[in-house]
């Protein structure tokens, strides 16, 4: 039903499959007033590429006449769409005038006899305003009414609406109940007067709690989100599917959406767009316009920006740059960098879904990319992964161009010949060991160097740290020469050191965990390097190719044998993916592990990481790239979990 094609972070690319077709998400649904049809719907799937519509059932049911037409074709025809549509089911109503009529029951029977493809059970609107106890009440008359109507389905797929006002702890336990409930899209509702309000850290919050809890299996969709301003943030922190009345309402008022905010027709020169609607007129010519028609050119770009706005967002996610591209709409206004500001509390959640590598470079867009996962995750594995040469001195140096061990290659060469040392830089991410400096995201990275009086605070935070827990004898700042003289007094040198090995052991231990390195302890380790640029290629081990260095993210590819050596040094679960029997002699034939058939799998394993794939009994079936978490493995059943890329054969 709903399937994982690629990923950073908790952002997807997913397909959603429905009776009538499939759609890519994230995805905008348009809504269409059946009353009232600003740019008709065969318009939107034909000129602008809309794939699926929503619209509210309620109307329909409410309205005699409307109800007639649907009763004797189906909502298909009744809108002039053969694409997916999904139904709303009356709670905005019920939010906007008061209670409505229709009983919660009957309006799943009704959407879905009529032919609906994702229908909406009659939740009930947490307002923002609710104090605990209203909040509470909305979310248990909520689940009661969602016990009561999963069953009366059918074909259709059904929506269940996270309720909780703005509550994290209601959001939670409302999420976690749904998700026991056999619903297939889970929307998250009462968050309209907060997107009117600017009130975007409010939201952040209610989707990070409501996140925690939801099956990661099924489609978030944002209820009622349809600026594009909030796109990038929203699928940020997963959520797949938006809807928007907007784009016809603002049009109606003369307002134009752009992805940085919303400008008034009177107050602009230019259009600044050049779609195919700005294309046609200019400002004159729309203010001087008849209503009607004006309003359909302005409904007409604003739909077109908006759908614009999540290809830019689906492009950032296979680029995996979609954090840049968040941290960049931040600046358009102050409630969205501060809940920008807000998402940074929740960086241990979406660390778990954050990638182990990127295809682009880290990019620094301001104070605020100090608070990726990113760079939580390499602070936190270098605190407990890394284990330090034994030597009797650490030699620390400044940021510098990348990579480190190339820019000061002279100073280690003339140190390491008198002084028995280790390198360290002190770098935006942390304390970069000199051979970690291949391994991202420390050299695909882009940091300027005079970094924001907050960020260089906090670096020296870290860095204190790490004095007070490396462990060296003796540490010391590299400031020239002076600094050598007084080092070969204090700690002359030993033989030279090995960089190649320790590179070897320390992404060893940062990839797959502390202990990992420990595969190479008596063994005898060769090296193939790159003779363009001298970089390793493969580590031999006692005369197997046990891994291979990447060359674009300096992390290792797994090799049967590297997985053999590491199965004995590492006791399960760690690094491994468990799967059914039949599955694993499928994939020692190179076949891809899919999500349905993982047994379990070690919680620390993130996607991107190099796993090893067992089956039942624990024997080694294949190596492979995992694409999911733990609790994603589990969750999902469809979709590849891991792509194998290394059998015995
Ligand atoms: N449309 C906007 N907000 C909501 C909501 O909370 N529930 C439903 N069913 N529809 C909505
Ligand atoms: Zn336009």
């Amino acid at each position: 039903m709903f399937e994982l094609k690629e990923r950073d972070g908790l952002a997807r690319i997913c397909e959603l499959k429905t009776r009538h077709g499939r759609v890519t998400t994230p995805a905008l649904l348009p809504v269409v007033n059946p009353n009232q049809l600003t740019i008709s719907p065969s318009e939107m799937k034909d000129s602008l590429g809309v794939e699926i519509l929503i619209t509210n059932s309620y109307i329909i049911w409410n309205d005699p006449k409307l109800r007639n037409r649907v009763e004797g074709s189906d909502l298909h025809s009744l809108l002039g769409f053969d694409g997916p549509i999904m139904t709303d089911s009356g709670t905005f109503q019920s939010h906007m005038y008061g209670d409505v009529e229709v009983e919660h029951q009957e309006i799943v029977r009704f959407q879905r006899d009529i032919g609906s493809d994702i229908g909406t059970i009659l939740d009930i609107f947490s307002e923002p305003h609710f104090t605990e106890d209203e909040a509470r009440a909305a979310v248990e008359e909520t689940l009661r009414r969602a016990k009561d109507s999963v069953g009366q389905k059918g074909e259709m797929l059904l929506a269940g609406p996270v309720q909780g006002g703005v509550f994290p702890n209601l959001r939670q336990m409302c999420a976690q109940e749904l998700s026991k409930m056999d619903f297939d899209v889970h929307p998250i509702g009462g968050v309209v007067p907060l997107l009117q309000d600017y009130r975007f850290s409010d939201i952040v919050n209610i989707v990070m709690a409501s996140k925690k809890s939801l099956d990661p299996s099924r489609p978030v969709h944002l209820f009622g989100a349809g600026h594009p301003m909030i796109f990038p943030l929203a699928v940020l922190m997963g959520c797949d599917m938006f809807d928007s009345a907007s784009y016809a309402k603002y049009a109606r008022e003369e307002r134009i959406m752009y992805p940085n905010g919303t400008k008034f027709l009177n107050d602009l020169h230019d259009l600044a767009c050049s779609c195919p609607a700005c294309s046609r007129t200019s400002v004159d010519e729309l203010k001087a316009m008849d209503k009607v028609e004006r309003t359909k050119i302005l409904a007409e770009h604003n739909l077109r920006i908006s759908l614009q706005e999540l290809k830019k967002v689906k492009n950032a996610i296979h680029e995996g740059a979609l954090w840049e591209l968040v941290e960049m709409r931040a600046r358009a206004h102050p409630a969205m960098l501060e809940a920008l500001k807000t998402l940074s509390r929740h960086v241990e959640f979406m660390e778990r879904a954050e990638p182990t590598s990127r295809r682009g470079a880290f990019f620094y867009c301001g104070p605020e990319s100090y608070d990726r996962p990113a760079v939580a995750r390499y602070r936190d594995r270098f605190f407990s992964r890394y284990r330090r040469p034994n030597t009797k001195v650490l030699v620390g140096f400044e940021d510098a161009d990348k990579p480190y061990s190339r820019h000061y290659a002279n100073e280690i060469r003339a140190i390491s010949k008198k002084v028995d040392a280790s390198f360290i830089v002190v770098s935006f991410f942390g304390p970069a060991p000199i051979e970690l400096d291949e391994m991202y995201p420390i050299a695909q990275s882009v940091i300027p160097r005079n970094l924001d009086p907050d960020v260089v605070r906090r670096v020296r935070n870290v860095m204190e740290r790490h004095a007070h827990s490396h462990g060296f004898p003796l540490a010391v700042m590299w400031e020239g020469e002076d600094t050598l003289s007084f080092l070969e007094d204090v700690a002359p040198g030993k033989e030279p050191v090995d960089v190649d090995l320790l590179r070897c052991r320390a992404v060893l231990d940062m990839q797959f965990g502390k202990g990992a390195a420990d595969v190479l302890d008596g063994k005898v380790v060769e090296f193939v390097k790159s003779r363009k640029t001298g970089k390793i290629r493969n580590i031999i081990v006692d005369g197997l190719h046990a891994f291979s260095m990447r060359a674009h993210d300096g992390r290792f590819t797994l090799k049967m044998e590297g997985a053999r050596m590491l199965m004995d040094a590492l006791p399960p679960p760690r690094m491994r993916v468990v799967i059914e029997d039949e599955p694993a002699e499928f994939a020692a034939k190179g076949a891809n592990v899919f999500a349905k058939f993982v047994r379990d799998c070690d919680d620390e394993i993130r996607p991107g990481d190099d796993v090893i794939i067992v089956n039942t009994k624990g024997v080694l079936a294949a190596a492979g790239r995992a694409l999911m978490n733990r609790e994603e493995m589990l969750a999902f059943n469809r979709g590849i979990a891991v792509r194998v890329k290394q059998t015995a054969d």
